[in-house]
């Protein structure tokens, strides 16, 4: 008797090994369930190590998807272990493209993210597994971290071969890196080629352009924006406010204001912000309070430390305070930067005592002053002539001052004619290595206005053996929407010739109003009459001249500048003002000074 099919025993068996197969395969999918639940309640690294243990010993580890979940636990959770998602991964026989997702992803976000490029170029050339687009995805964040141009533009061959170009969110991505990369060319381009944006693609282009030194393009974008019939969010306008910012564009940061009041994004307290910063940046406080003062939503601690900080910047220093007291009014606890901004007041309008009183309050309220407000407090001892003051706050310090401090320790010296602190300074800069030019130049003055010669030449001599680094002032200024930049004793601009002719006949009328050239803040082995020339073409002047004869009288001059606005521009631009009836801004590296009818808002006390 043959056993086969139609055979009883057969059938009995059959049916049985049926149920079990089933039975079987019904269990495995509750442990395969439940696995799923153990490795997402998964809380700290000694279960996740228990958990692959049990993968182990059940046999689940090589083919369970729960599997992939856990090297994801492990390599990106807070709980998780990278090296040792390393090694799970390594024991796995034949990783999918989620385990190498895992693995890349948790490098992306690591610090040492360019392991992940390498990890992704393994996957690309494996030949079991193909890159998706989480891949491209986590490693252009990779890219992203470590500015890798070169790995990204591959990556965005292999986005277009695998067809993943029309992911709006990966193109986005690849975007963000070349925003933040600064290769704003391929950006642009790619946002071009792109069928469909979202705003998060607009946004990523105009914070990339705003942040890269592209503000003109991310502004020009922002108003394509606004054609194509897109709305701006608040992310794309407070990118667009920080460009404006950054060009001191003032009309066009009017523009984006007004969209702001159409679209009630004055309701976000951070638009609200930005708002502020970008006018007190452009030059317009006036605004800038307006906007505070009008606010709809309610003020936080960055609102009150932006206006204070403002007003101080421009040298109202009466209305700075007054708004920090006000602040302690409504009770709104200052912070150390609203502190810092008070004492830059005080610097900037030269309120010694109230400077002292903040200082000490500060402390009492438990606030550790840090190396900024020290910085403040021994520029506005030292603006005030209190150098020995000063010096001790510098001796007081916890931490070890900084370069600045003695800069500026040595300028005031050098302004109240003080050999002995100005040698002391001098020589702890040198101590910390700073070879600076303006350093040299400042030492060598002070002993030039006592006459001391021998000294002189010896700090010239000194100059003249270390490698001294120079920085280069230059300065920019806008016409008609163009930004011009110019460098001292500058040639290259095509008005050049005109411009120099404006400054000849300024150097003329200035000296009808009794002008004298203050050479000090010349120093070379030259002659009186080149140290006028080389004064006279300083960059702040060349953009002053240029914005006298390119625009039409009434318009105000706003001048950009990246290093302190020298002394003898300062004299010549107050008289400037005067003589040709314009109201000029300079914003240089400290401060902004407010030219008109001859007097400075500074009140020359800077
Ligand atoms: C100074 O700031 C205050 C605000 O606290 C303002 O009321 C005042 O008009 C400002 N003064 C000037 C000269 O701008
Ligand atoms: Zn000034």
């Amino acid at each position: 008797m043959g056993f086969g099919p139609g055979h009883e025993s057969y059938e009995i068996l059959c049916s049985v090994t049926n149920k079990t197969v089933i039975f079987l395969l019904v269990s495995l999918f509750h442990m395969a369930l439940s696995l799923k639940t153990l490795v997402q309640q998964c809380k700290s690294f000694q279960q996740i190590k228990q958990l692959q243990g049990y993968f182990i010993t059940s046999g689940f580890f090589q083919y369970c998807p729960s599997r992939t979940k856990l090297l994801e636990v492990c390599a990106i959770s807070p709980s998780g272990n990278l090296n040792y998602a390393i090694q799970m991964f390594n024991s796995i026989e034949s990783p999918t493209t989620s385990d190498w997702n895992a693995i890349i992803r948790g490098f992306a976000t690591s610090n040492e993210p360019k392991h992940a490029i390498k990890y992704y170029q393994s996957v690309f050339l494996s030949k079991f597994n193909r890159p998706d687009a989480l891949t491209c995805s986590f490693v252009l964040k990779a890219c992203a971290r470590v500015l890798a141009l070169f790995e990204a533009k591959q990556i965005h061959n292999h986005v277009i071969r695998f067809g993943f170009f029309a992911d709006v969110l990966l193109v986005t991505t690849l975007l963000d890196v070349y925003a933040k990369v600064g290769d704003l060319d391929d950006a642009q381009k790619l946002f071009d080629e792109m069928g469909k944006r979202d705003i998060a693609t607009w946004n990523a282009l105009i914070a990339g352009l705003a942040q890269g030194s592209r503000p003109r393009d991310a502004l020009g974008l922002f108003k394509r924006m606004e054609v194509e019939g897109l709305k701006p969010n608040e992310v794309t306008v407070i990118g667009a406010l920080s460009a404006c910012s950054q060009l001191s564009a003032l009309v066009e940061g009017e523009a984006v204001h007004r969209y702001v009041t159409e679209e009630g994004l004055d309701g976000n307290v951070q638009v609200c912000n930005v708002l502020i910063d970008m006018y007190a940046k452009c030059g317009s406080v006036a605004k800038a309070l307006g906007v505070f003062d009008s606010m709809k939503c309610s003020k936080s601690l960055v609102s009150w430390n932006t206006i204070i900080m403002a007003l101080a910047m421009h040298g109202n220093g009466s209305g700075a305070l007054e708004i920090f007291d006000e602040m302690g009014r409504v009770g709104v606890v200052p912070d150390g930067i609203s502190y810092l901004a008070a004492l830059c007041a005080c610097n900037h309008a030269g309120l010694v005592s109230d400077g002292k009183r903040l200082f000490r309050a500060m402390v009492g309220a438990g606030i550790i002053p840090n190396v900024k407000h020290f910085g403040s407090m021994v520029d506005l001892l030292g603006r005030s002539g209190r150098l020995e003051e000063a010096y001790q706050i510098i001796k007081s310090m916890p931490m070890s001052p900084d370069v600045v401090l003695w800069q500026t320790l040595l300028g005031a010296s050098k302004t109240f004619g003080n050999v002995e602190m100005a040698e002391r300074a001098s020589r702890a800069l040198v101590e910390m290595g700073s070879n600076t030019d303006g350093d040299f130049v400042l030492l060598s003055n002070v002993y030039a206005a006592q006459e001391r010669w021998d000294d002189v030449g010896r700090v010239r001599k000194a100059m003249k053996n270390q490698d001294v680094r120079k920085v280069p002032g230059f300065s920019f200024t806008e016409v008609k929407g163009v930004t011009y930049k110019f460098v001292n004793g500058d040639q290259s601009h095509q008005d050049w010739q005109e411009i120099y002719k404006k400054l000849d006949e300024i150097g003329f009328k200035v000296k009808e109003y009794g002008y004298v050239p203050e050479t000090n803040y010349v120093l070379h082995d030259i002659g009186e009459e080149d140290k006028e020339n080389a004064l006279c073409h300083h960059s702040e002047k060349l953009a002053v001249a240029f914005g006298l004869i390119s625009t039409s009288g009434g318009t105000p001059i706003q001048v950009n500048k990246n290093l302190r606005i020298c002394g003898d521009c300062h004299v010549v631009i107050k008289l400037i003002s005067k003589i040709y009836d314009r109201e000029i801004i300079v914003r240089d590296r400290s401060r902004f000074h407010h030219f008109n009818a001859g007097l400075c808002s500074c009140g020359d006390y800077w």
